[in-house]
């Protein structure tokens, strides 16, 4: 019978936690710029900007020399494998810039999704398959296997690292990364999520989150439920319950120390095409009951997907999420890429000459959720207008 977190000491767990812990200290929420170079090509196609190395070199740019207004606000930045090693155009990292300025740097490690067969077109994440592991074994018997598995624990977990997130982990830490994301996919239909897609992406996300904690790097679970469809309010908070009670009992099994971690869950929405309408303080309700039914008070922090809600209704979600008139054990706060970039990126259409005005609206946008992550923002004047959602349809990160 092995032990809870076997393979971490007490120095690593207590960094793992004090690392969660900066990342959402109060006021502040993560900036998610962790676009792969497909989804960089949609952002930019819809500003009429090529999709060049250059130009995603660019944008980012625009978002990290945002002043220290974004100190207090902006507690961890997402990275995209091909960001980690880029420069400014002063030839400064931008892993460089980040840090100096007291925010914590976080890498995208899964490899986007693919079919998860005899589904209803549902998907599960690549990034860390038990490929090598299965070839090491699949030779001995059952006995011979638990023998194994009990004298080779340590060797295991890195094996089962494979298609390399273990080593590119260490990779990482050495570049100057605290932490990590990985990114599941769920659909809600009548007949989906399927049993198979909840407990096969669960248990990716625990393999991802054990193989992160071995390195001393924080990682982010992110069980995302699409926003596609017709269901209402309470189809949405059910499906997020089941999805959450199967992602913190494969955390369990998996060891996972839940103080070192961030989960970043979608908030509980109705159906994109729903017809129903709620208020704010019905979603905030919805969101926070599902949290309180699954997710375990030791987890450090919630930061939320916005998941295409315009950048008013995210907000003003988060901000109600916060008053909601339930306790709440963890940080509640967010992890937004579209509704933290939307405007810059209105304003930049890729003229050196807006790029100012480009890094002014992210600004205006990380202040918003500082205030929304604490409960206290006002604003909300656009709430609803839904021309300015950047919804898309089965949207991949
Ligand atoms: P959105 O806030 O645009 O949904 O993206 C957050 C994210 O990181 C998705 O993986």
């Amino acid at each position: 019978m092995t032990h809870q977190s076997p393979t971490l000491s007490e120095a690593q767990k207590r960094e793992l936690h004090e690392t969660a812990l900066r990342i959402v200290s109060p006021g502040k929420g993560i900036l998610a710029a962790d676009e792969s170079v497909g989804s960089m090509a949609k952002r930019l196609a819809q500003v009429g900007v090529e999709n060049t190395e250059e130009n995603r070199r660019q944008y980012r740019q625009i978002l990290f020399s945002a002043d220290d207004r974004i100190n207090g606000c902006i507690g961890g930045v997402i990275f995209f494998h091909e960001t980690l090693y880029q420069h400014s155009d002063n030839s400064v990292p931008f892993v460089k810039m980040i840090r100096e300025r007291g925010i914590m740097v976080g890498i995208k490690v899964d490899k986007g999704v693919v079919p998860l067969a005899g589904t209803c077109g549902e998907t599960t994440t690549q990034g860390q398959t038990t490929k090598y592991y299965g070839l090491l074994l699949i030779s001995l018997t059952s006995p011979q296997r638990n023998a194994y598995y009990k004298t080779n624990y340590h060797s295991i977990v890195n094996l089962t690292g494979l298609d390399g997130l273990s080593e590119r982990c260490a990779q990482y830490k050495k570049d100057g990364a605290v932490f990590a994301k990985c990114r599941c996919v769920l659909k809600i239909s009548d007949a989906n999520p399927s049993q198979l897609a909840i407990a096969e992406n669960a248990n990716v996300l625990a393999r991802y989150s054990s193989i992160c904690q071995q390195h001393g790097i924080v990682p982010i679970i992110e069980p995302e439920i699409l926003p596609d469809g017709d269901h209402d309010l309470k189809r949405s908070q059910y499906i997020t319950e089941k999805v959450l009670t199967a992602v913190y009992k494969a955390m369990s099994d998996h060891h996972v120390y839940l103080e070192g971690t961030l989960l970043k869950p979608n908030m509980v929405t109705a159906g994109h095409s729903c017809s129903t309408k709620y208020s704010p303080e019905e979603v905030a309700m919805a969101t926070v009951t599902a949290l309180r039914r699954t997710v375990p008070p030791a987890v450090t922090g919630v930061a939320f997907l916005s998941g295409g809600q315009s950048e008013e209704e995210a907000s003003v979600h988060l901000n109600a999420i916060n008053n909601c008139p339930l306790a709440k054990p963890w940080i509640l706060t967010f992890s937004f890429g579209r509704a933290l970039q939307a405007s810059a990126l209105r304003a930049w259409r890729g003229h050196k000459e807006n790029e100012k005005a480009a890094t002014e609206q992210f600004i205006k946008r990380a202040e918003a959720n500082s205030l929304a992550c604490q409960g206290k923002y006002t604003g909300g004047d656009n709430y609803g207008e839904s021309g300015q959602r950047s919804y898309g349809s089965c949207h991949a990160y």
